[in-house]
């Protein structure tokens, strides 16, 4: 019995990072406010997953067959609604302790993610969620979804399986874009690794990559078209479209397909046309040097490149060939852009 105790406890501080301590309400739940349920091992993890889902205000753990509901409400002080069930369990959000919101060993994970631990570190996962197909009217599957006048900001969006937040433009390119990359200032480090490409990085509101994970389940539940913003130190703003993209599964190493360019910065993305993508310790190009490393990229190379935006901030001109944020169609290989932004649309 006692080992059994201390089993149950451990489990919930691993799951959790920290020793946290949440007061739920034993054989009670809430009724007539589940938002969705979605399958959890045990209930700590639940309430992991409502701290990250914005709509959460409180969950029930049904233990029988462990499935986690999200509520859109908490009964608060009312008494109502709360009813009894034996052997599940009720907490409120607004009980959370701050752990909970997010801090993991030094990791703050987004919104969706959840902190996991892998070997003797820490790694914040994005959590699947499987939605009810009616509540798809309700919930924008992207930017384009959002109702019409919204402005461009964080928003959350719930494509299939899926639940995270993106940056929607409505301004650049007119209404309905979804954000995967952007650059601006030189705030975040972008010569980074594999893990880090496929899971994102950065913020949302200001430089970013959202993470091939994202891109690819994007651009795998309809068909999108991509829209590159390009901006240089002279205040000169050129643009590149693509009329279908497609960012292939993990499987791949996230291949990229692109057809029918139009635009004004000349087309350096169609030599990349069905590359995977290569990141600094994973070279998937079909040069012998390791492009990635080469030009401080990550970027589905060739053997090397055309356009390299995830390349380093040199500010303008530079002396060294091909290793800025580059589009060689526009400003050649050796002027680095201002800002760059990278997005789709469904169409
Ligand atoms: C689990 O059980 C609860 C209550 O018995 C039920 O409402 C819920 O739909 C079940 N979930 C799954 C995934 O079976």
């Amino acid at each position: 019995m006692y080992r059994l105790a201390f089993l149950s406890f451990s489990l919930f501080a691993w799951a959790l990072c920290d020793i946290v301590v949440i007061k739920k309400q034993k054989d009670k739940i809430y009724s007539g406010h589940v938002l969705f349920e979605v399958s959890m091992p045990m209930w700590s993890l639940c309430a992991q997953f409502c701290s990250r889902v914005q709509l959460c205000k409180s969950i029930n753990f049904i233990a029988w067959n462990k499935t986690c509901q999200v509520n859109d409400a908490d009964p608060g002080e009312s008494k109502c609604g709360l009813i009894e069930s034996t052997g599940n369990s009720f907490v409120a959000a607004s009980t959370f302790p701050k752990q909970l919101a997010g801090q993991c060993k030094g990791n703050d994970c987004k919104r969706n993610e959840a902190c996991m631990p892998r070997g003797h570190d820490f790694y914040c996962v994005p959590l699947q969620i499987i939605l009810p197909e009616c509540s798809i009217q309700l919930r924008p599957r992207d930017c384009s979804d959002l109702p019409v006048g919204s402005e461009s900001g964080v928003y959350t969006i719930y494509p299939t399986n899926a639940i995270f937040d993106v940056y929607c433009d409505m301004d650049i390119a007119g209404f309905g874009w979804t954000v995967f990359q952007s650059r601006m200032n030189g705030a975040t480090d972008f010569y980074r690794g594999w893990i880090d490409y496929e899971n994102g990085f950065g913020s949302l509101t200001s430089e970013f990559w959202l993470g091939n994970n994202f891109i690819h389940l994007l651009t795998s539940t309809g068909n999108y078209k991509l829209y590159i913003y390009l901006e240089d130190f002279e205040g000169n703003s050129a643009y590149a479209e693509y009329f279908e993209c497609i960012l292939g599964d993990s499987a791949t190493n996230y291949r990229l397909k692109v057809e029918g360019y139009c635009g004004t910065a000349g087309d350096s993305l169609k030599p990349h046309n069905g590359m995977m993508f290569s990141t600094k310790d994973k070279d998937n190009d079909i040069g012998q040097n390791g492009c990635a490393q080469l030009y401080i990229g990550a970027w589905w190379y060739t053997g090397c490149h055309s356009s390299n935006l995830n390349g380093e901030n040199l500010g303008g001109q530079h002396s060294n060939y091909a290793n800025g944020i580059t589009w060689n169609t526009w400003t050649g290989q050796f002027y680095s852009l201002k800002s760059t932004r990278m997005m789709i649309k469904r169409h």
